[in-house]
């Protein structure tokens, strides 16, 4: 006996998952505005039902002229023919018009959503997602949905009422010439499944490619410095022409895979013209049937107007299958959620002035490069505590993992004996005042950048933490005019006094220094420490610096090796036990003196 050969299977056509999509599409955006759901409905069928009307109008107006009947029937026929589309055009104008508000308010209500889910994510999703996808969902994917569930949606609805109500009224009619014309059926359906099946296929490429391609373009334009000083813009163009190469190739093959229907669709019309010429002409000719010349003009007639909704309905269909991607890639955002989050009754109050204690924490931001194993130290509350380390040891690891930026796999993390994760996040992070390593700076003016932190704090409070951070005369001389993107017309040094003005305005009972003042000259650096030092008084404060001196009076020294605690102690003793941090000090010493 042999094994069945396994049949390979088709993605079909509407799984289970997109029809999941649609029900939380439904659900989520248009369940709300059924009553207008159903005002549009119901103009669609007063359409449909014109077209039939005006149907049978036209066999009566027809038969008075073949039968020599009364002139005056003829103009009663055609005021009612005039009145019937005047009725159908006034709903052509009302159903867009309602259409267009339900699909840009489901845009609204589906952006607004994504926008708050993105929020709640972690940082770590950010920092593995490309910003181009993320624009791609927000932006493009959200307004084609939008627009594909608005105003496509509504004339296939109209289309699929006209092609029924005609349809119907022609079987009423004829019904055997009716099942004479539609034997090309399965072959228009056939087309439309090969088609479907195909564009979803290309459709899911051609958004792959465009994510790709806008998060070259912000990359590109971001890096601009880089690219110009190594004189990569060929390079660069050449990569940019690539991505757009590929979505022209994609978009290509979606829309030559999409005009496969016309062609057919036109040829099955033309094979049904010539049954119904042909049929319908033989059952005027013979008497056996009772069918006259007006009534195979209508029926011809009425085949015309099925056949262009139907055609128009197929279309639809053919482009189903791409919103069915999109709906789908828009909706994914949802499958990422944020595991940093507050616990059910998380604290909002804590020793702030506490002991931070990191007990047995293991962490790593990957599975193949662990950093931290067991790692224990206390920075004493209300002191200064110092680390230092080698480049890549963990240093703004650690302030990260204390802020929750990112969550330990293993031990714990408390502040004056709570563990961080008890505590709400937004409470926690409100006890830092941060100077972080990347500055962050955005394109407004000097002043908002600052505020940004504390968006309250008064026209005073700005000003002394503007000038406690040497960035004041700036601020005057440059006035309102925006930093240029990410800061880009201001010097490093200029980026980072902002960045301790913002320290000072939070003005938070922990301060989380890292390499806070190392793009700054020497006599500048010594005039912002001391308004540090009166910053920090009475604060617990963790300073990070490659610059040994500036730290020499640390109430503590934490030296960190690749991930590992291998020294803790006060300068002095540090430099009388000759280990590591002996070892840098005297090394960066030697640097300073020239020897
Ligand atoms: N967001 C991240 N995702 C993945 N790995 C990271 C991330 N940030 C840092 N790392 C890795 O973790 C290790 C520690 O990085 P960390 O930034 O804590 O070092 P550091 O001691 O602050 O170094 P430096 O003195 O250069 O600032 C490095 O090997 C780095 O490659
Ligand atoms: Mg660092």
């Amino acid at each position: 006996m042999t094994e069945p050969k396994p049949k390979k299977t088709r993605q079909p056509l509407y799984s289970a998952e997109d029809r999941d999509n649609l029900r939380w599409f439904w659900h989520n955006y248009l369940k709300s505005k059924s009553p207008w759901l159903l005002l549009v409905l119901l103009m669609i069928l007063v359409q449909g039902v014109v077209y039939q009307q005006f149907l049978s109008m036209t066999e009566s107006g027809l038969r008075v002229i073949f039968e020599s009947g009364v002139v005056r029937d003829l103009v009663m026929v055609c005021i009612v023919v005039f009145f019937l589309f005047a009725v159908r055009g006034l709903m052509s104008y009302l159903v867009p018009l309602i259409t267009v508000r339900i699909s840009n308010q489901a845009i609204y209500d589906m952006r607004s959503d994504l926008i708050g889910h993105l929020m709640s994510l972690d940082l770590a999703y950010f920092e593995r997602t490309k910003s181009g996808e993320i624009i791609q969902k927000i932006v493009t994917q959200t307004q084609m949905l939008g627009v594909f569930v608005g105003l496509a949606t509504a004339n296939a609805v109209r289309d699929a009422v006209t092609v029924i109500i005609v349809s119907g009224y022609l079987i009423w009619k004829n019904p055997l010439l009716f099942t004479t014309a539609v034997v090309v059926l399965p072959f228009i359906i056939w087309i439309m499944n090969y088609v479907s099946d195909r564009v979803k296929v290309t459709q899911r490429d051609a958004e792959t490619a465009l994510g790709d391609y806008m998060n070259g373009i912000e990359e590109t334009v971001n890096g601009m410095r880089t690219v110009k000083i190594a004189s990569q813009e060929p390079m660069e163009q050449n990569r940019l022409l690539k991505g757009t190469g590929s979505i022209r190739d994609l978009m290509n093959r979606v829309q030559i895979t999409q005009a496969l229907v016309m062609p057919s669709i036109d040829l099955s019309s033309a094979f049904v013209y010539v049954l119904v010429i042909g049929g319908g002409g033989y059952m005027v000719l013979s008497p056996s049937f009772d069918m006259d010349g007006a009534g195979i003009i209508t029926f011809l007639l009425g085949m015309v107007m099925v056949f262009d909704p139907a055609r128009l309905l197929a279309q639809f269909f053919g482009g189903l299958q791409s919103n069915l991607v999109l709906l789908d890639r828009v909706r994914s955002l949802y499958s990422e959620t944020p595991t940093i989050d507050n616990a059910p009754n998380a604290l909002s109050k804590f020793d702030t002035g506490g002991d931070i204690a990191l007990r047995d924490v293991r962490f790593s931001y990957s599975a193949e490069q662990p950093l931290f194993d067991d790692l224990n130290l206390t920075f004493r509350g209300g002191q200064v505590s110092a680390i230092v380390g080698a480049t890549g040891s963990g240093k703004t690891t650690i302030l990260s993992l204390l802020s929750r930026l990112y969550d330990v796999n293993d031990g714990s993390i408390t502040i004056g004996e709570t563990p961080i994760d008890q505590l709400q996040v937004a409470k926690l992070r409100g006890s830092f005042s941060v100077v972080a390593q990347d500055i962050v700076i955005f394109n407004s003016s000097i002043w908002d950048n600052i505020r940004y932190v504390n968006p309250e704090a008064s026209e005073e409070d700005i000003w002394r933490a503007a000038e406690n951070a040497e960035i004041a005369d700036l601020i005057r001389r440059r006035g309102d005019k925006p930093v240029g993107p990410k800061g880009a017309q201001l010097s490093g040094g200029q980026k980072q006094r902002i960045a301790i003005a913002r320290a000072f305005l939070r003005d938070a009972p922990i301060l989380l220094l890292d390499e806070a003042t190392s793009a700054l000259d020497q006599a500048t650096e010594e005039r912002i420490k001391s308004a540090l030092e009166r910053l920090t008084k009475g604060k617990t404060t963790i300073v990070v610096a490659h610059r040994l001196s500036s730290i020499a009076d640390a109430d503590r020294i934490f030296v960190l090796e690749s991930g590992q605690l291998v020294e803790q102690g006060k300068h002095a003793d540090l430099l009388d036990s000759s280990g590591l941090y002996a070892q840098l000090y005297k090394a960066q010493k030697r640097g300073y003196d020239g020897r």
